[in-house]
């Protein structure tokens, strides 16, 4: 593949009304829920982004038929069933998604067959034993197959023999909900409730899909319960705007002297909407109008104005509502008066690249003071940016990041690598332009 680079130069101002495309996680939970569903479920708003696309790939070597009729973001998915998948010929391959690998691999820890899986470089390189621990203890059988094993940790590609689970209690070591719903997906394969407790709240897409589907599943304060093999139904599924995309064009347009940004249909799931708390609790210009609630997901429409933004400071249980966010937040500190300091947040050292260090080497070279701590970042606001050349580090949320960094920057930016937003944001680049030159 060609890596091509993007330069960025600074904005006047950021103008339009625009949507963003369908939300990531939700995307993989509707095509992977469909599929174990008994029936024909309709997608509507699904992300055609790289990582999606490796699920409905990897769902379709398990034998299951997803068509899109000809429009990317509308899908038919054909499911076979709880017990309808079929052992893959080949290997599964998850490219750089970490929700593609660790909630298939709950799904083959249910299945009476091996199947392997593996992903890019990145994504081999990032923790697996969070998942693999506790479906070895519901019973299946799953090995790390690098010739070279890592003593710290269990990594792709994985091989999975599956069947015959029993129900758990299980208390995540680390929030996070793509361990969550792996747990679930392989829960729904035991004969009993399988209980999850998470340490800190993370999102609940899984547990209003799959409820939507006609599981048996439901919260008590920490803990999730699910009541395994119930028969999952077909459904129609709307699929939201996603926020984590959203949120690049509304620091940019909060950042961006003389800006106003509407954005109509994005997710605001409470377990989510993180950063939309703490960029008011910064002083934004931002509401949100036209909120609806479909199937337990709630959206809305979000605008902002240019504001005068202060720092801020940020940890606990905050953090999984808006991990993903953190990058562009760290955008937005730079622009603001006074200190942001980010704690908690050691879990970005293990996301598409570490983006502790990524953001400290991108914002540091446009002139932005950040410091990299343990476990988050410190933010002097007030910065002037000069445009530089700067390393995407094949991490989507990284560019993004960096090209909304640039808007605000002097001079012109260089983004390396920048084709890589496919991986959540088709469409990025073009979307951006359309702002900047909007009236
Ligand atoms: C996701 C969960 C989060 C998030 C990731 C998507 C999901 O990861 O960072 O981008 O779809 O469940 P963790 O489960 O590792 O916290």
């Amino acid at each position: 593949m060609i890596k091509v680079q993007r330069k960025v130069s600074s904005a006047r101002r950021i103008k339009g009304v625009i949507s963003v495309p369908g939300d990531k996680s939700i995307s993989h939970r509707a095509v992977m829920i469909g599929a174990l569903a008994e029936g024909t479920t309709e997608i509507e708003g699904f992300l055609p982004s790289s990582d999606c696309l490796h699920t409905c790939q990897c769902l379709r070597q398990l034998g299951i038929s997803i068509e899109s009729n000809g429009q990317a973001d509308k899908l038919i998915v054909k499911g076979q069933g709880l017990w309808g998948l079929q052992e893959p010929t080949g290997i599964l391959n998850a490219g750089n998604s970490g929700t593609t690998m660790r909630l298939l691999t709950g799904v083959l820890a249910g299945q009476a067959f091996t199947s392997a899986i593996t992903g890019d470089a990145s994504l081999c390189g990032r923790p697996m034993e969070r998942a693999v621990v506790p479906l070895r203890q519901m019973g299946a059988k799953i090995t790390g197959a690098r010739l070279i094993e890592r003593p710290e940790g269990i990594y792709a590609p994985l091989i999975i023999t599956g069947g015959n689970l029993q129900p758990i209690s299980y208390r995540l070591p680390v929030a996070s909900a793509q361990v969550k719903s792996a747990l679930l997906f392989a829960g729904l394969y035991t004969p009993g409730w399988t209980e999850i407790l998470e340490p800190q709240v993370t999102r609940n897409h899984t547990e209003l899909m799959l409820k939507a589907f006609g599981a048996k599943i439901e919260r008590v304060g920490q803990t999730v319960r699910l009541k395994g093999q119930a028969t999952l139904k077909a459904q129609k599924v709307a699929i939201t705007g996603d926020l984590s995309s959203a949120a690049y064009l509304l620091v940019a347009g909060l950042i961006i002297p003389d800006s106003c940004v509407v954005i109509k249909n994005v997710g605001i799931n409470p377990t989510r909407s993180g950063i939309i708390d703490i960029l008011q609790a910064m002083g934004a210009k931002l509401v949100i109008t036209e909120q609806e609630e479909i199937a337990g997901e709630l959206r809305g429409t979000i605008k902002v104005e240019s504001s005068s933004l202060q720092g801020i400071s940020l940890g606990g249980e905050i953090i999984p509502r808006l991990i993903d966010e953190l990058p562009v937040l760290a955008v937005a500190a730079l622009f603001a008066s006074g200190i942001t300091e980010i704690r908690d947040a050691q879990e970005l050292k293990v996301k598409e690249s570490n983006r502790l260090r990524a953001i400290c080497e991108g914002l540091g070279r446009l002139g932005g003071q950040v410091e990299e701590l343990d476990d988050g970042l410190r933010i002097w606001g007030g910065a002037s940016l000069l445009g530089a050349v700067c390393r995407s580090f094949g991490d989507h949320r990284i560019a993004m990041a960096l090209a909304i960094a640039a808007l605000g920057a002097k001079g012109e930016t260089i983004i390396e690598n920048a084709d890589v937003v496919d991986v959540s944001f088709p469409g990025f680049w073009s979307l951006l332009d359309e702002l900047r030159s909007g009236k």
